[in-house]
């Protein structure tokens, strides 16, 4: 289906995140990490979001989510269904209708077992064998449901907080990197749930690195760079030497890829990793 049949879902237009930070001890300035990011996402669309370390993919995520820092400065419109985003809707919509696999394991709770807190927010009558299902389809044993976060290995955690995202009703679901380091079947595994989702309907935000494994099922890619969006170009742009890529630097991107000409060069000055 093409994008002008599918309903929009979630517009982010002119994002600007800035943070007070105190100089000299009373003198402030802001700096601002996010200066012009859009990005749009329709129902069962999947968009990518790709960019080097620290052009802001997770600030955009977190923005979505309304859980920046309490000093953050956050401007521009998020809307979602059509309706401007305030901060007690992020709030509501948080954790129910939109789901957040977050990039670092550190947003587990570290006193409570991980079987617990994938149970959160799953309905009482079901909660454990839902958690039990989805810990044996994401490679977990039904035992580590009793461990706590510092008692399993980091791909373990990965495991388990993708868990947490797989939820009745979820309408967007925001990825951010869920797939470092991980084992190449789970890697098929986390994939494929993606794109579950999608196929039921829901619009999903893959931030990722990695490229080629985004592109797999990606429908679209947002490229961001220094926290301005470049580029938002189809998935099947990305082919050949790039010709049908807007943006020089999406361009060398692709290009830098081993599949393509792998310029060594580029990876360490620009590149994605
Ligand atoms: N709380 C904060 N205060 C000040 N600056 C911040 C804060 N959080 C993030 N930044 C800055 O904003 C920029 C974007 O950060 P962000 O975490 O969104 O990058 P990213 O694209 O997710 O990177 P990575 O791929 O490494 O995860 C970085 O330069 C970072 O230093
Ligand atoms: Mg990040």
């Amino acid at each position: 289906m093409s994008n002008t049949q599918k309903k929009l879902l979630l517009q982010v237009e002119n994002l600007s995140i800035g943070f007070t930070q105190y100089v000299k001890g009373t003198e402030q300035r802001v700096i601002r990490p996010i200066s012009d990011l859009q990005v749009d996402i329709h129902e069962g669309e999947i968009v990518a979001v790709v960019g080097a370390s620290g052009s802001g993919k997770s600030l955009l995520a977190h923005a979505v989510l309304g859980i920046l820092p309490g000093n953050a400065i956050c401007e521009g419109e998020i809307r979602y269904r059509g309706e401007t985003m305030t901060d007690e809707r992020k709030a509501k919509l948080r954790g129910r209708e939109i789901s957040f696999i977050p990039q670092s394991v550190n947003y587990l709770d570290p006193l409570m077992t991980v079987g617990k807190q994938v149970q959160i927010g799953l309905d009482k009558n079901e909660a454990t064998r839902v958690q039990q299902a989805l810990f044996q389809q994401y490679g977990l044993k039904k035992s580590d449901g009793k461990l706590y976060p510092h008692e399993l290995s980091g791909g373990m955690l990965r495991r388990v907080l993708f868990a947490t995202s797989v939820r009745k009703g979820v309408r967007l679901v925001i990825a951010d990197e869920p797939t470092p380091g991980i084992h190449p079947a789970l890697l098929a595994e986390i994939l494929k749930q993606l794109e579950q989702f999608a196929k039921e309907g829901a619009g999903v935000m893959l931030i990722t690195h990695d490229l080629m494994s985004a592109l797999e099922i990606a429908d679209r890619v947002a490229v961001i760079r220094d926290g301005r969006t470049i580029e938002i170009s189809d998935a099947e742009a990305f082919e050949g030497k790039g010709e049908r890529l807007k943006n020089e630097y999406t361009q060398r991107l692709w290009r830098a890829l081993p599949q393509n000409d792998f310029d060594l060069e580029f990876q360490g000055k620009g590149g994605l990793t």
